[in-house]
């Protein structure tokens, strides 16, 4: 057998559109913290602004979210899981696409909701996988991503009695956060919870609320943060705290050494420059080309 007939991904979930509609399509219901989630996030996002539902299988995640007034489309590898999606939902537009390459021009979607959508993917694709997602969302667009914790992959031949090929990652926390960092987004939230009994696979879960970081020039990435702006750099960025000396006591702390940032985004300390430095910035590129 082929890696892709041993890990038929695709075809697997073909197989198991209609067991999947009729099992997990109403779920939410059992799930509180879910749902508590997503009706937050519906509230992050700006009226009519488009939110995927990355992954979305029958597409229940976005047809909660569209119910709570978000404008809402999804996008799934499966092709019977579109029809059931499209069936189910008439009023969102779905999209059969690989989220490794996906069909749409950079900064497309304010947010995008991945519940469950990454567990097919080897640890070793989600950094890309991340920045691929990361290109789709618009400047500070919000990502929120539910996966399985732990360190197996689970492979399945057979699902609910229908056979199948497809292997399911958990993944460490820590080494989801890390991908993200790298590809670019700052984690504004974490939340793990135990399984709800009787309603799903007993496993440990996460939710990860993650922003898109804002790419000024120099390899920084800029986003606010309350009172502060918050600065990464790209990998083998240079910096010079050298003109931020006068300007703010708590860049003073770094001004004894450039800083080089070895691996990626995530590697490197973020710096905060505080509210006296917000208050006075007149021109935020001016600062950043000072970096
Ligand atoms: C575990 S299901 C989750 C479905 C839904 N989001 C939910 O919460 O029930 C994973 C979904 O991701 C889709 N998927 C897996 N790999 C994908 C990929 N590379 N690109 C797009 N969709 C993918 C599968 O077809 C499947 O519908």
């Amino acid at each position: 057998m082929d890696d892709e007939a041993q890990n038929d991904v695709r075809g697997s979930y073909d197989r198991v559109a209609d067991e999947y509609v009729s099992r997990i399509f109403d779920e939410l219901r059992h799930k509180p913290l879910d749902c508590e989630l997503l009706d937050r996030f519906a509230t992050l996002i700006s009226a009519g602004q488009l939110v995927c539902d990355l992954g979305c299988g029958p597409g229940q995640v976005g047809h909660y979210l569209q119910k709570r007034g978000v404008r809402v489309c999804g996008v799934d590898l499966s092709p019977e899981m579109i029809t059931r999606a499209r069936a189910l939902n008439p009023n969102i537009d779905f999209t059969c696409a690989d989220m490794r390459a996906l069909p749409v021009s950079n900064s497309s979607w304010a947010g995008i909701v991945a519940f469950y959508a990454i567990v097919n993917l080897a640890a070793t694709e989600l950094e890309s996988v991340f920045g691929e997602i990361q290109r789709a969302l618009q400047p500070d667009g919000l990502l929120l991503l539910s996966f399985h914790i732990g360190d197996e992959t689970v492979h399945l031949s057979d699902w609910w009695d229908i056979e199948v090929s497809i292997d399911f990652h958990f993944f460490r926390t820590e080494q989801v956060i890390t991908a993200l960092q790298a590809a670019g987004f700052n984690i504004e939230e974490l939340k793990e919870r135990l399984p709800y009994p009787d309603v799903e696979h007993q496993s440990r879960r996460a939710y990860i609320l993650a922003r898109k970081l804002t790419e000024t020039t120099g390899g920084v990435l800029r986003h606010s943060a309350g009172n502060s702006d918050v600065f990464r750099l790209r990998r083998n960025t240079t910096v010079r705290y050298r003109t931020l000396l006068v300007r703010s006591r708590i860049a003073v702390r770094f001004l004894k050494h450039d800083f080089r940032a070895e691996n990626s985004y995530h590697s490197c300390e973020s710096i905060s420059f505080g509210r006296r430095l917000a208050k006075k910035r007149e021109r935020p590129e001016h600062l950043t080309n000072e970096l």
